[in-house]
């Protein structure tokens, strides 16, 4: 199994739209592992977003996601990194699909609802930045045989 990490930004917080982000990835059937609401400050955005630092719009975007607290989460699947990345859809949300998440919430490419992580390598990165190992639950996934087929695991 894959794990990955979603950021709720800011705008999705205020927004209310909370509730309805997780609830399509929960739908989908990943399992939620890890979970916790932050206030990001400068320094660890500058690490997150250190390929974007020299980027005109990063103060914009490093002040949108100070601009309230996010979510964090921790997703579990078969392939979850490219399934979460499917599901948040085109990172410029105007040319996001309808159907993801973006395509049906959003209209910015800074204001785009979620952060995912673009691979296994720098999942497991960004979630040792957000997460310690005590941070994630164990627990049985009862539904596991309804989900996935036996070399899907
Ligand atoms: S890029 O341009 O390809 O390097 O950017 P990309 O990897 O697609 O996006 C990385 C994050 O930058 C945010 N972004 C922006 N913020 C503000 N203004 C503009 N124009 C802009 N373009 C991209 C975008 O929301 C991505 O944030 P995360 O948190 O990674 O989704």
């Amino acid at each position: 199994m894959e794990r990955t990490l979603v950021i709720l930004k800011p705008g999705t917080l205020q927004r209310g739209l909370v509730g309805e982000v997780i609830s399509r990835f929960e739908k989908r059937g990943l399992k939620l592992v890890a979970m916790k609401m932050k206030q990001l400050d400068p320094e660890i955005l500058s690490v997150h977003y250190a390929h974007l630092l020299d980027r005109p719009f990063y103060p914009w975007l490093r002040d949108a996601m100070m601009a309230a607290p996010v979510i964090l989460c921790c997703w579990e699947g078969f392939e979850a990194v490219k399934v979460v990345r499917e599901m948040a859809g085109a990172t410029n949300a105007r040319k996001a699909a309808p159907g993801t998440i973006r395509g049906d919430y959003a209209l910015s490419a800074q204001e785009n609802i979620v952060h995912t992580s673009d691979s296994l390598e720098n999942a497991e990165i960004e979630l040792a930045r957000f997460f310690s190992p005590e941070d994630y639950c164990e627990y049985p996934s009862p539904l596991n045989q309804y989900l996935y087929a036996p070399d899907e695991k």
